[in-house]
């Protein structure tokens, strides 16, 4: 499939007028980077005709594929009825059948859901709901926060403030308001590698003396259940989630679980929560909510919570918050079809089966030599490289090992992007296993062929 513009042009034009997000420009411009006219299944098309494999589903958030008839049907149906119309003061059709179907599928104490249209912006709202949570109920003290250390929850300044990245966020670290963070359980990079166990019982522990000392003054503690994904896919020992919740209840803080991630089925279960029977305060999702195709978020709420902002409007307890596209007509209908190709494919149960295939074919390239950790969750991957395998000595980052690793896979076909040095895998999770082999063989060669002397 062309293009009407020729490649050239198409850069040309991207160079001058385009800033791409988490991109280093500089290099960008001396690229020749790959133009995207159009996709089919699991493959994306650019404008010279090329087709590759959409390793890390348009960023962690194609689940059916490209181009899935029902889903394109759904939205053309929509948009012969209305495109978009806003919640704010009115009620829409889609948003409100599409909650119904949402309300089936959450952890079964969550009862309301706030529309939004990105991942920060879900977790913004979650932030803010718990402070107004604490407010409305008569204790404003409780008005600060708890995070995890390499948490990532977006790049507004509630989510940079409570997902500290130090590469991403150290320019804004002034404006950021002030956390208490927790270490995550980054067990590759802990003093005991070898000792999951130990390193969950310490990261529970600091977690544990934050909240006995400072837990009346804590409106909520945030997790990315399971996997921390942009931290590195830094996977939680089981149990640990459990145990956060437990303690939260303890201190009488809440749970926020950022879903955006982690849900709609990439850990094999449609949310991460399940995995260990939690059941958070409020959550986020995002990205895969609607099949990868429109930007739509939710954050769902306690009917608890929901409750603290009822009264009279001069009370001042109502939650003035709102996006222009929240509940968006299209983005609702591409969700509600989504929703049904999970049914009608049995996908959940798709995604358990095929991750075993997947971790089979990981267990392969343990062997290499600058291999050094490998972290799965269902559809999740990070490969850790690095420099020195017996030491677990990085790379020079100033080498973009990682990036270089995932340029050197387009030619096998494959569109992969990484996290640092960490070679992530996040593929659309209707992708078939014949479709992982050929990723997987590409990163086979290419980490293979790095040099190791
Ligand atoms: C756990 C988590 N939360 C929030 C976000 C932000 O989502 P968005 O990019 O849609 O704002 C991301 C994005 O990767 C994420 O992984």
């Amino acid at each position: 499939m062309q293009s009407s513009h020729s490649t050239a042009e198409l850069r040309r034009l991207d160079r001058q007028h385009l800033w791409h997000p988490f991109t280093p420009m500089s290099l960008w411009n001396k690229s020749d980077p790959l133009v995207i006219v159009a996709a089919e299944g699991m493959h994306l098309i650019d404008s010279d005709g090329n087709r590759y494999l959409d390793g890390v589903s348009s960023l962690w958030c194609n689940v059916h594929g490209h181009r899935v008839p029902e889903i394109d049907q759904a939205i053309r149906a929509q948009l012969d009825r209305v495109a978009h119309s806003t919640l704010l003061g009115l009620a829409c059709e889609p948003s409100i059948l599409l909650a119904d179907r949402l309300m089936k599928i959450v952890p079964r104490n969550l009862k309301k859901v706030f529309y939004s249209d990105a991942g920060a912006t879900a977790t913004e709202i979650a932030f803010k709901l718990a402070a107004q949570y604490w407010f409305n109920v008569g204790r404003p003290e409780k008005s600060e926060f708890v995070g995890f250390a390499e948490a990532y929850h977006g790049d507004t300044v509630g989510a940079m403030s409570i997902g500290r990245m130090p590469t991403f966020h150290r320019p804004y670290f002034p404006m950021l308001f002030k956390v208490r963070f927790s270490p995550s359980t980054y067990v590759y990079r802990s003093q005991t590698p070898d000792d999951p166990a130990r390193v969950k019982e310490q990261c529970l522990a600091s977690l544990r003396a934050i909240l006995q000392e400072h837990g009346r003054k804590i409106a909520a503690v945030c997790i990315e259940p399971l996997v921390q994904g942009a931290g590195g896919m830094i996977i939680q020992p089981e149990g640990f989630l459990r145990a956060v919740r437990e303690m939260t209840r303890e201190h009488e803080v809440l749970l926020i679980a950022d879903e955006v991630a982690v849900g709609f089925g990439r850990t094999g279960r449609m949310f991460a929560c399940e995995h260990e029977g939690v059941e958070p305060d409020l959550m986020c999702a995002a990205k895969g909510i609607t099949g990868g195709y429109l930007p739509l978020a939710a954050t769902f709420a306690t009917q608890q919570i929901f409750d603290a902002f009822l009264g009279d409007p001069s009370e001042g307890k109502t939650f003035y918050h709102g996006h222009t596209y929240t509940g968006n007509a299209l983005a609702c209908a591409a969700a509600m079809a989504s929703l049904d190709l999970f049914e009608k494919r049995d996908l959940l149960n798709q995604v358990r089966q095929k991750s075993l295939a997947l971790s089979q074919m990981l267990d392969r390239l343990k062997a290499l030599p600058h291999v050094g950790d490998i972290r799965q969750k269902g559809f999740m991957v990070g490969i850790e490289l690095v420099e020195e395998k017996a030491t677990r000595k990085p790379f020079d980052p100033r080498l973009r090992i990682g990036a270089k690793v995932c340029q050197a896979v387009r030619k096998h076909g494959v569109i992969l992007r990484p996290l640092g040095d960490v070679v992530v895998l996040m593929p659309p999770l209707a992708m078939e296993v014949s479709d992982l082999e050929k990723i997987m063989n590409a990163v086979n060669n290419e980490v293979a062929a790095l040099k190791h002397d």
